[in-house]
């Protein structure tokens, strides 16, 4: 299908990257501080047994059970992380979020070769801005096994404002269940050249697929139907335990690692303040519930009450949750099922925080617009970009030291987190500093970022099957 050419890419051109580029080298080294430590560390995909909490699933991952290892650097550290392929098929890391040499993207095709069975490759990079950070592979769908983890860039100066902190990470999951997510994008992808559901029959816990157009914050969630959900790899039926005492507070990094599905999440009894979103800090704001989309990250500061409490990311415009306990004293834990009734009060879209005054993004005129008009649809299963899927799609061209508009208009029924590489923009008018941002069904949403980091940068929706089917273009330097 057209979906293997695009996260695993075409032919690698070096000369497209600019490794040699004395700008990309300039770059770097200014981003490195001053008596600035390496970070060593080691990833090894390969294939895993994980107890999900009851259910034994086989599938690839970085660890022996939930997510991959945890990075932690400071800003400016330089980072080195060796990884030993032990898949039976090619890989690559790509560092999500992080403002870093293109070099080291970890796209394969654009801006490395893929790292072949067996292979291995170490990526080098230093970390400019704190804040909260996520790896997995930009190699087909390997995401939505468990090829994911978390890197934390520490900021020296939000040291003393917690008691704890808790990384919780949210995934969908349909690996194990008799399908992978490569038969997954097979049946999607076979969908609609006859006029019915083609190989989306008998997939686990696809009823038709259509209660997934339902969300009502949303308009339609995703794509695939999945039986479980996960926080920190562990089902609600079997859930990890968070544990702390009354009145501390807790500083909580979530990230929601899934493919195809944003969470709404709430902690029973709290009220969560949300201090940072994709690394970068926002005006505090407190708020009952948040939607978090694929590849999006929040920093909460939550002050613990005394009891049992839910953690729970309820799948939006799908049935199902993930469950964490919270206990900081006596009682029983809340039912798999528990639903928390700030779900259903306040909810925040992360798109509709504000920048903290010290990261707003200085207001300027844009010297380019670019108009990315997301399309495509189900039947046939096939999402574009202006049109086109990413192997004919033109590269969105900036300039060096520019101001680019990127408006993002949907015109289809399904929501697409749109990521962009390399970057952090500012929603327009005043918005987050975010990479990663929500855009709704039949909604504009317009983001701009300063062109200072050169190279070749994917710009794609963050549903991995979306992506894989096309919806997905390049921001090149010219
Ligand atoms: Cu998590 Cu291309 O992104
Ligand atoms: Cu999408």
């Amino acid at each position: 299908a057209a979906g293997a050419a695009a996260w695993a890419g075409g032919a690698f051109d070096p000369r497209l990257v600019g490794p040699h580029d004395p700008l990309v080298a300039r770059t770097e080294a200014a981003r490195r501080r001053p008596g600035a430590t390496t970070v060593t560390a080691r990833l090894h995909p390969r294939p895993v047994r994980h107890d999900l909490g009851g259910p034994v699933v086989t599938t690839w991952g970085y660890a022996d059970s939930g997510p991959g290892p945890l990075l932690r650097a400071r800003p400016g550290d330089l980072l080195r992380v060796e990884v030993t392929n032990d898949l039976p098929v090619s890989t690559s890391v790509h560092w999500h979020g992080v403002a870093l040499r293109n070099d080291m993207d970890g796209v394969p095709g654009v801006t490395q070769r893929p790292i072949a069975a067996g292979g291995r490759y170490t990526y080098e990079f230093t970390v400019p801005d704190p804040g909260t950070y996520f790896y997995h592979p930009h190699s087909g769908v390997q995401l939505d096994r468990a090829l994911y983890g978390v890197l934390v860039v520490d900021d020296p100066a939000e040291a003393g404002d917690h008691d704890q902190e808790w990384v919780v990470v949210l995934d969908d999951w349909v690996d194990g269940t008799g399908r992978t997510p490569d038969d997954v994008l097979a049946a999607l992808t076979s969908m609609g050249g006859h006029g019915s559901m083609g190989g989306m029959a008998g997939m686990p816990g696809m009823s038709g697929g259509m209660e997934l157009m339902t969300s009502p914050l949303l308009g339609g969630a995703g794509d695939v139907a999945y039986p479980h959900q996960l926080v920190n790899g562990r089902v609600p039926a079997a859930p990890v335990t968070l544990t702390g005492r009354p009145g501390q507070r807790v500083r909580i990094r979530l990230v929601n690692a899934a493919s195809d599905t944003a969470y709404r999440v709430a902690l029973s009894g709290h009220r969560l303040t949300v201090t940072h979103t994709d690394g970068f800090p926002v005006v505090p704001t407190d708020t009952d519930s948040l939607l978090l989309g694929m590849g999006e990250r929040v920093d909460l500061l939550v002050r613990l009450g005394d009891g049992v409490f839910g953690l729970v990311a309820a799948a939006e415009g799908k049935t199902g949750q993930g469950l964490a306990v919270v206990r900081t004293g006596a009682g029983d834990p809340p039912p798999p099922a528990v639903r928390p009734a700030e779900l259903d009060r306040q909810v925040r879209n992360t798109g509709t925080l504000r920048a903290a005054a010290q990261v707003a993004l200085p207001r300027r005129r844009p010297d380019r617009t670019h108009r990315l008009v997301l399309g495509g649809g189900m039947m046939p299963y096939r999402w574009t970009v202006n049109g086109a899927t990413w192997d004919d799609a033109d590269p969105l061209v900036v300039g060096h030291g520019e101001r680019v508009r990127l408006e993002f208009v949907n015109t289809t029924t399904m929501f697409h987190p749109m990521h962009v590489h390399g970057h952090t923009f500012a929603v327009a008018g005043g918005g987050a500093r975010k990479d990663t941002v929500i855009v709704t069904p039949g909604r504009t949403v317009a983001v701009e970022l300063d062109a200072v980091n050169p190279g070749r940068w994917m710009t794609h929706c963050h549903n991995v099957y979306h992506a894989e089917t096309g919806m997905m273009v390049d921001l090149a330097y010219r």
